[in-house]
């Protein structure tokens, strides 16, 4: 099936083949993620498919699929080439009290590397470092990719979000896996983390994988698939 016989199916087919366990198509994720970006679809579909994907999962294929869709929804940054061996980031799983970037990105910024870390604000439970930041007054997470260069250039770290030309599809996916409760899906935080790390076009990337009961896994074992699936 090509892309436009993919995007002759209704979202409402698309959303039947993964809830009856079935694979979708590079096409049918990129019909999927473009419906998201572009608004045509609806909330309800929406949590109707993440919930279809949190029951039956979705395979590696279909894995790098989601997330080169998402990374590829807004722009993927690009820069100087004098920083090609520096742009480095770290992204953690996330769990209560956690707050390693708010210390670590100045850190590498202090060690000459430059960290253009796209985060994330709470999910379910945890705590999320955007709405951390927002507590200071007149901090502001949506940025322009010139700030975000400019700032880079003069202070070596920037803390953002998602905007709507930058991973436009993590930022809908993100809040409504946290309002229908399909947050700790595997194949959705995969797409989640490594289309925010794919778009910051980075030379080194480390990933902080939590279990616990303040973390989105609870054991060491679910940790471990999940940090094998992000590092694949
Ligand atoms: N951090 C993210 O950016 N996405 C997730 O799904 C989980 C943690």
């Amino acid at each position: 099936m090509n892309f436009f016989q993919a995007a002759m199916t209704s979202i409402p087919d698309l959303i039947r083949k993964k809830r009856d366990g079935g694979q979708l198509s590079d096409e049918e994720i990129k019909v999927f993620i473009q419906a998201v970006t572009a608004k045509t679809m609806q909330d309800s579909q929406i949590g109707a498919m993440l919930m279809a994907i949190w029951m039956k999962g979705m395979d590696s294929v279909e894995i790098q699929s989601l997330t080169r869709e998402m990374m590829l929804s807004g722009e993927v940054m690009s820069w100087p080439e004098e920083w090609k061996t520096l742009i480095v980031d770290k992204h953690s799983t996330g769990g209560v009290g956690d707050k390693v970037s708010l210390v670590l990105a100045p850190a590498l910024a202090a060690c000459g590397c430059k960290v253009p870390m796209i985060s994330g604000r709470g999910l379910a439970h945890t705590g999320g470092t955007l709405d951390k930041l927002e507590s200071i007054p007149g901090f502001s997470i949506l940025q322009p990719a010139a700030q975000i260069l400019e700032v880079l250039g003069s202070v070596g770290c920037v803390i953002v979000g998602q905007t709507e030309t930058l991973v436009p599809a993590d930022r809908v996916l993100y809040a409504l896996r946290d309002a229908t409760s399909t947050v700790d899906s595997p194949p959705l935080i995969a797409g989640s983390i490594i289309s925010k790390k794919g778009a910051e076009s980075l030379s080194a990337l480390v990933l902080d994988v939590k279990f616990g009961r303040a973390a989105l896994y609870k054991d060491l074992q679910s940790a471990e698939e999940l940090a094998k699936l992000l590092v694949s």
